[in-house]
């Protein structure tokens, strides 16, 4: 336990994947006494509990980031972040490294296997004694709290991590062996507690609807005095019992619920209307913004979408306007306070040229965004084309970060996302705030990111509306490059999610020479990915199976079927046809379940497919 302990390891050169044995799942969220009485009914009414009140547990909402602990025989073995809730990564160097995590269990009954979830955050004291000290050796600060967590715990060197004030409170267990917990989730909690785990001092058990609104209420009035950041209170079912006999839906429980204050909201005054240019050319006006502090950040900047929401909102350079923050999202401009609108306010104009390399803006009929028809030749938008491949869920090149892009292309040492790859440590070390040793490390790391996936790389190009998720099932059903530039539209929407536009901005992107160019370069310098995808695919328990869902289902919704169905190879079709395997269905099926039936496709009810699911120990 003892300090030098904790810090024992070398930097890692990346992260290992840890699968989450059972889901991390989210929670769904209310933001008014209306959501949290409906949330309540459902679940009185499915517990058929008549006008009986549940017993809730009631704890903070705390806003950091999620993570799993894994001890064995009462050891710290392993720790995980939540990732996508089925995969995350192993961060447990770190994690180690957080004082109020016990590297051993202590106390009676220890079980030979417990996984802990919790909440790991920076205590706000921490945080702002963090940027104090950066912001004197001129280093980089944090926004938030919770970005200072996130960053702390993505650090490859547990060194740093240590050096980082982060906390922790648990908040429920995943796989448990060798012991039988207790039976409400208040006393779970205090069990983890005399195990030496963390848990929130703030936790309460209420009763009903109104149990919930006086905890709520007391924390909100508390919030700016605890010395950590929440966003609102969260709200269980206490007994395991009920709460398994809820279940979930999808990714959240059907017994919990984040109960979120409201969002934050300030006046502040626009003082131009700028334009700027994405990825993808689109013109996105944004309000520059006199400094305001909302919601924990001082906000300078607020999107204003598209021309049309400008008009709609009826937002003009010199009004003064309510801006909100809530979460995480960007900032937005809610409304223009008209009294307050001086006689010189300016209306704003949607550019007719790029701001940025001249060329005509077009609006295609029907679609709310205008966009700079430069393609490439605009420089805006290679910049932003090479930032997203270069992100940290495309190519992952550690170390390019968006001003360096500005600058190389500035510079006019690239030009396209193939140039990376010829830069040298010297023309680097040449740039302007660029030491030799950075320039290095930057060679170093694009290097590194020539080991990849397909479905990263897929993602990486930037191909419209082809986001991870879509990059992912395309990888896994295609299985090569060569593959995927050979589908044509036809082929590309039998892949899941993939629909006519995707399908349709696909095959353009490959008919593209310029793009074909762009990609063969890539493969001619080395980027490479393993084979193994495709069989990846193919060794999923559904692969090869396609599945219709109709009607209602009442264990989980259609797209939490999907996805489940998905997640174990198969494919789910949105028509009956004699390559169907099965029909999934449940109340008023339609029309599929007497297509099934007459191309004598097997039909599943609701509890045949659920016991399908429990076969692959995905129960929803
Ligand atoms: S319970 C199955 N309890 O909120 C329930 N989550 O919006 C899973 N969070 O990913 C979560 N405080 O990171 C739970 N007391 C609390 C929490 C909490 C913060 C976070 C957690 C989760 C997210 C869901």
């Amino acid at each position: 336990e003892s300090p030098t302990q904790r810090v024992g390891a070398e930097p890692l050169k990346s992260f290992g994947q840890v699968t989450h044995a059972i889901p991390m799942l989210s929670l769904d969220n209310a933001f008014s006494e209306a959501e949290l009485s409906e949330f309540d009914r459902r679940v009185r009414e499915r517990l058929q509990m008549g006008e009986q009140h549940i017993t809730y547990s009631a704890e903070p909402k705390l806003d950091g980031l999620a993570v799993s602990l894994l001890y064995r025989n009462g050891n710290l073995e392993q720790a995980a972040t939540r990732g996508d809730g089925m995969t995350g990564e192993e961060i447990t160097q770190n994690v180690r490294t957080i004082q109020a995590v016990p590297l051993r269990l202590r106390g009676n009954g220890v079980p030979g296997l417990l996984e802990v979830r919790g909440e790991v955050f920076m205590p706000k004291a921490g945080f702002e004694r963090f940027n104090d000290t950066a912001r004197k050796r001129g280093e980089k600060t944090f926004v938030n709290p919770r970005n200072a967590a996130a960053g702390s715990l993505r650090q490859l060197d547990p060194r740093i991590t240590a050096q980082r004030p982060l906390a922790m409170y648990c908040y429920g267990t995943g796989q448990v062996e060798g012991t039988t917990l207790p039976d409400h989730h208040s006393a779970i909690l205090d069990q983890l507690r005399e195990w030496g785990l963390p848990v929130s001092p703030e936790r309460r058990s209420v009763t009903g609807v109104e149990g919930c609104l006086e905890y709520y209420q007391k924390i909100q009035s508390r919030r700016d005095n605890l010395p950590y950041e929440i966003d609102g209170v969260v709200y269980k079912v206490d007994d395991i019992e009920q709460q398994r006999r809820l279940g979930f839906v999808s990714r959240a429980p059907r017994w919990a619920l984040a109960h979120k204050f409201a969002a934050q909201e300030e006046l502040t005054r626009v003082v131009d209307i700028e334009v700027q240019v994405g990825r993808t050319g689109a013109l996105t006006p944004v309000a520059r913004l006199e400094p305001v502090f909302v919601g924990g950040v001082t906000v300078t900047n607020a999107t204003l979408h598209n021309e049309d929401e400008v008009r709609r909102k009826d937002v003009r350079i010199g009004d003064t306007v309510v801006v909100r923050r809530a979460g995480d999202v960007i900032p937005e401009v809610v409304n223009v306070v008209t009294e307050r609108r001086p006689a010189d306010a300016r209306e704003f104009l949607m550019h007719t040229r790029c701001p940025v390399c001249g060329s005509e803006v077009v609006r295609v009929e029907g679609e709310a965004v205008a966009r700079c028809s430069g393609g490439l030749f605009c420089s805006a938008q290679r910049k932003q084309s090479i930032k997203h491949f270069a992100s940290r869920r495309a190519m992952d090149v550690e170390g390019l970060g968006d001003k360096l892009v500005d600058q190389l292309v500035d510079e006019g040492l690239i030009d396209s996302v193939a140039d990376l790859y010829r830069l040298t440590a010297e023309q680097l070390a040449a740039l302007e705030r660029m030491g030799e040793k950075s320039a290095r490390n930057l060679v170093d790391a694009i290097e590194t990111s020539k080991a990849t996936t397909l479905s990263r790389f897929l993602y990486a190009l930037g191909i419209r509306e082809v986001g991870e998720a879509t990059a992912a099932a395309l990888a896994a059903d295609l299985g090569s490059l060569d593959a995927v530039k050979r589908a044509d539209e036809e082929r590309l929407q039998q892949v899941p999610d993939v629909g006519p536009v995707v399908a349709a901005h696909i095959v353009r992107f490959f008919q593209q020479p310029h793009n074909i160019e762009v990609v063969e370069a890539l493969i001619a310098h080395g980027i490479h990915w393993p084979a193994i995808e495709h069989s990846a695919a193919q060794d999923k328990p559904l692969a090869g199976q396609t599945f219709v869902l109709t009607g209602t289902l009442h264990r989980m919704t259609r797209d939490g079927a999907k996805a489940l169905l998905q997640s174990l190879g198969a494919k789910v079709a949105g028509s009956v046809s004699k390559k169907t395997s099965y029909v999934v269905v449940g109340d008023d099926p339609g029309s599929k379940l007497a297509k099934a039936e007459s191309l004598g496709v097997e039909v599943l009810d609701e509890a045949a497919f659920i016991r399908l699911l429990d076969e692959y120990g995905m129960t929803p």
